[in-house]
Order: structure tokens, then C-alpha cells, then sequence
């Protein structure tokens, strides 16, 4: 038999509220519990040789233990609440949100209009067998005029404006137009070619609604045996119905570039023109000249073909209603979106 000591457990009790009062965090209460609340801690021990306490001084331990107990779980009730609240307090004023703050938004780029249509445009030739290829936009004066027919005094070599490189004894210019990879697709494959190569180019012309001294073009270029202006036309024409629908059409009209011979500018019917149904030029095109397949060393007896190429930004206006080109090369990604978040 043993008795519970009055003293001994005041002291357990005033261990165990300075703990509580010294803890300052929900962890540190924690511990404090296992110590000195939970089982196997001083008071539960003590409250546990309840039992062995003789008959006649039960009720007065029983009461005097009951009573620590209780003024030990009521300073861990309240030191608990006060923690919980300074810890929630913490917590609110991390999460809170200042509406008024700048948004660090991301901004999704999108892939430029005039991109999409030139593959697009090129998907189609694809879909027809030819190949797409690429030439420089840093040209050889040679491939971007000479080759092509132009004399070396010739009135059309001004006819387009040309940005010339210096030193100009090296004779290079921003290309002024994708014609040139005609002779570079001519000179690197073997024929029969059926090529497209759609293109930055240059000229000195000054940006304006409709036109823009950085432009793009598609050129186009078959050659093989026995090919003839039919075989222009309607390759154009399907080429405008499965840009356009069944209802586009196209017309060539006599024209004059010095590789290509005959000659034809190319316009397009566009049914839905803001102030009505209108022709439209769209590029030039011809059968190319038999000096341009000498040039590549080809015997312009035996292959013949022909060329097309028409402007981008001309395309992109008349296809999507775009009234100015000062948009497509601002670079404001919102006029790209309108197009579809293409990235
Ligand atoms: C040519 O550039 C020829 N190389 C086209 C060609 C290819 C003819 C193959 C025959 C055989 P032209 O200078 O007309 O042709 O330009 C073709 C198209 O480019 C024009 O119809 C127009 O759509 C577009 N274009 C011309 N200048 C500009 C410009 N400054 N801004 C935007 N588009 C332009
Ligand atoms: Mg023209």
C-alpha cells in the first residue's frame, strides 16, 4: 500500500504548466504532451497507483490527483488555443492576396500568321508530290539577277530595288525576290524538279498599307518534258481552290520578266472583298525562259517548264481581310492571335 503526497504532486503539476507555458509552438506542445500529459508521464504514473492506495484514503487522492490532472489538461487547453490562433494569424497573413498588386502574368508568344500560310501554301505543293527548298536571303548578285536573264544593263535589274551589300565588288544583295532558288533547286537536283521555296526577300520600298520593304514571297518551279501553260494554269488553279474553295479563280495577264518568257502576271477573283468581288494580283509567273535552263546547263530542247511567285503579305490581306500590313510586321502578338494560338 502507498499514499499520494500532496507535495509531490503540486511539484509534478507546476513541471508540468511552466512546460506548457514555455511552449511557443504546436510542435513544441506536442512534446510537452508526450512529457508531461500523455501516458507514461509523471501524473498519469501517479494517477495509475490510485489503486494501490488503502480504502480509507481513496476519495481524498482520488480527488487531490483528479484535481492536478484537470489544472494540468485545462494550461494545455488554453496554452494550445493560444498557439493554434498565433499560428492560423501566421498562416492567413502568408496566404493573404494584395488585389491591388501587378499580375506576373506569362505571356504566350503564338507563331506569326505569314509563317502558317507559307506552310500552309506549301503543305498543298506537298500534297501534289514537289519538294519545298530554301535558298539565302544574303544573294549572290549572280543567282538573284544574271542567271535569271537579266542583262548586266538591263532596265529591269532597277526595276526592283535592291538593297546592294558592301563591299559591292562582292556582288551580293538582299535577295529581292525567291526567283533566285529557282537556278540554286536547278543546280542541285536531278530532274525532272517540281519545287516550291517560300521566303523572306528585300526591296527599297517604303512600308506602307500595302506594301513593305521586308516581304514574302512562294516561288514555284517545274521543270520536266513536255510541260506548257497548262500545266501553269492549273497548277495555279488548284493551288487557289484549295486556298481559297471551289468558287476562286485566277486569270493571267501578259507581263514581262526577263526569266520567264511568255510572261503573265497572276491576279486571283476574290468573291468576298470588303468593297466587292474583285480581281487581285497576286504574283507573276511564266514558262521560264530557255537562257535560265542554260544557265543551270539544262538543253532547253529537251525540259522545259515553268515558274510562279506570289507575294505573302498579298495573300495573307486578301485571304483574312488584313486592311494594313503595318500589322503583320509590328509584331504585336495580339494580331497573331486572332489567327489561332498556333505556338
Ligand atoms: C517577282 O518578284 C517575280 N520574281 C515573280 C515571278 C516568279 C515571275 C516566277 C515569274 C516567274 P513581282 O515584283 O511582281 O514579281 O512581285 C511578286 C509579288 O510580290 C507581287 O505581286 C506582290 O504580291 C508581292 N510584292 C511585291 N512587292 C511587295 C512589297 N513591297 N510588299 C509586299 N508585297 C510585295
Ligand atoms: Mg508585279
Amino acid at each position: 500500500m502507498s499514499s499520494i503526497s500532496p507535495q509531490q504532486l503540486a511539484v509534478v503539476v507546476s513541471e508540468a504548466i511552466s512546460a506548457i507555458s514555455a511552449a511557443t509552438t504546436g510542435d513544441e506542445l506536442k512534446q510537452v504532451r508526450t512529457q508531461f500529459v500523455a501516458d507514461g508521464s509523471p501524473i498519469s504514473l501517479i494517477n495509475a497507483t490510485l489503486r494501490d492506495v488503502p480504502v480509507d484514503e481513496k476519495a481524498e487522492a482520488g480527488k487531490i490527483v483528479g484535481q492536478a490532472r484537470g489544472e494540468i489538461n485545462s494550461a494545455f487547453a488554453a496554452r494550445e488555443a493560444v498557439i493554434l490562433q498565433a499560428e492560423e494569424h501566421v498562416r492567413l497573413l502568408a496566404e493573404s492576396v494584395d488585389v491591388t498588386a501587378v499580375p506576373s502574368r506569362r505571356r504566350v508568344g503564338a507563331r506569326h500568321p505569314l509563317n502558317l500560310l507559307m506552310e500552309e501554301m506549301s503543305n498543298i505543293f506537298v500534297g501534289m508530290g514537289w519538294e519545298v527548298a530554301e535558298g539565302p536571303e544574303l544573294e549572290n548578285e549572280w543567282f538573284n539577277f544574271d542567271a535569271l536573264n537579266f542583262d548586266e544593263d538591263h532596265p529591269a535589274r532597277a526595276m526592283q530595288d535592291t538593297f546592294f551589300v558592301e563591299p559591292v565588288d562582292r556582288h551580293l544583295v538582299l535577295r529581292t525576290h525567291t526567283s533566285p532558288v529557282q537556278i540554286r533547286s536547278l543546280l542541285s537536283r536531278e530532274l525532272p524538279v517540281y519545287v516550291v521555296a517560300p521566303g523572306r526577300v528585300y526591296r527599297t520600298d517604303e512600308l506602307d498599307a500595302t506594301h513593305t520593304p521586308v516581304f514574302h514571297q512562294m516561288e514555284g518551279i517545274a521543270i520536266d518534258k513536255g510541260l506548257t501553260m497548262a500545266h501553269l494554269k492549273g497548277t495555279l488553279e488548284h493551288l487557289a481552290r484549295a486556298m481559297f474553295g471551289d468558287g476562286a479563280k485566277i486569270r493571267l495577264r501578259p507581263n514581262y520578266f526577263p526569266f520567264t518568257e511568255p510572261s503573265a502576271e497572276l491576279d486571283i477573283w476574290h468573291p468576298t472583298f470588303r468593297g466587292g468581288a474583285r480581281w487581285i494580283e497576286w504574283g507573276g509567273c511564266g514558262m521560264v525562259n530557255p537562257n535560265v535552263l542554260r544557265a543551270a546547263g539544262i538543253d532547253p530542247e529537251e525540259y522545259q517548264g515553268f515558274a510562279f511567285g506570289m507575294g505573302i503579305e498579298r495573300t495573307l490581306m486578301f485571304r483574312n481581310d488584313v486592311a494594313d500590313m503595318h500589322d503583320m510586321v509590328e509584331g504585336d502578338v495580339r494580331f497573331s492571335q486572332q489567327f489561332g494560338m498556333v505556338i
